[in-house]
């Protein structure tokens, strides 16, 4: 660990993949950070600025990040290349209980890049079981923004995929809709957990739609994105009521989290 927190350490890109045009997801040097799933980094580049970032996945020797263009920074990490080097400091936030996940039917609900904090997640149990049942119910605005695709794929021989576009698209076969909604279509077995990733409203929608269909609020995790700045509670930026979002989240339980969803 660092003494001074705010110290980032400096790792290498060892792969890029593109996911769509404006999403790329970046394989870096882990340089001893040892996270866990849900957790994310705060990323640096020299000159341009700093940004925090979810984990989507990671290995004894590499973290992968996911990462959408909107600015600066996510503009700048998205042009990056295997061999240049980038600045991170972390992990951080508490990331996702999986012991709550245990045997159990568990139902993600995922709207666009909200789908990178939970892909490791999803890999683990394609890979090593560990939930009696996955139900994964994935949104895209429209199909060229739908990522992860082979993993997507891959999933489906194991698990109940479903994937929506919101806005139709001629050469589109899937669903078109509201992810949200894809939740009515399902069976939920007594006891179920839930995983909701993605923007407020659709958070909302899609827990609400949850508890209607008897998951337990406490049941039902969410992961909220604020603006952030420091990442370790210092600076205020993300704070909601007595809630720091960095240190007390990202992921909180719908219980928690119901009044701190915009
Ligand atoms: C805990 C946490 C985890 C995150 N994980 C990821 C991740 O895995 N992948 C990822 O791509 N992003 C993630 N984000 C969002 C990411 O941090 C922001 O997109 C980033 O801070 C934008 O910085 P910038 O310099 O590129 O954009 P800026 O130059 O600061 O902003 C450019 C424009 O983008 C808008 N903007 C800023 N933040 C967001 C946002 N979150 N969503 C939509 N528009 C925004 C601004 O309002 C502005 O209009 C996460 C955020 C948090 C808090
Ligand atoms: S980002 Fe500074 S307190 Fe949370």
């Amino acid at each position: 660990m660092n003494a001074n927190p705010y110290l980032p350490v400096k790792v290498k890109v060892l792969e890029v993949g593109k996911q769509t045009e404006n999403v790329a997801t970046l394989k870096i040097e882990s340089q001893g950070l040892n996270p866990a799933p849900g957790q994310f980094v705060e990323v640096s580049i020299p000159k341009v600025g700093e940004c925090p970032v979810s984990i989507s996945d990671f290995g004894s020797d590499f973290l992968e990040l996911t990462v959408r263009k909107v600015g600066r920074v996510t503009g700048a990490l998205n042009a990056l290349r295997a061999g240049d080097s980038l600045f991170v400091r972390g992990p951080y936030g508490n990331g996702f209980p999986l012991e709550n996940f245990d045997r159990r039917h568990v139902v993600m609900v995922l709207g666009g890049i909200g789908l990178a904090p939970v892909k490791g997640i999803i890999n683990r149990y394609y890979l090593n079981g560990g939930v009696n049942r996955l139900d994964l119910l994935v949104g895209f605005r429209t199909p060229q923004e739908i990522i992860f695709r082979a993993e997507l794929a891959r999933w489906r021989e194991k698990f109940n995929v479903v994937v929506a576009v919101e806005q139709d698209d001629p050469g589109w076969p899937g669903r078109v809709g509201l992810v949200s909604d894809l939740v009515k279509e399902i069976s939920v077995e007594r006891e179920a957990a839930a995983v909701v990733v993605g923007p407020p409203l659709m958070i909302k929608a899609a827990a609400e739609e949850l508890s209607g269909r008897g998951v337990a609020k406490e049941n039902i995790w969410v992961s909220l994105e604020r603006r952030m700045s420091c990442g370790i509670g210092k600076c205020g930026h993300c704070r909601i009521n007595d809630r720091y979002v960095c240190l007390d989240g990202p992921v909180f339980n719908y219980r928690q989290a119901e009044g701190l969803v915009d």
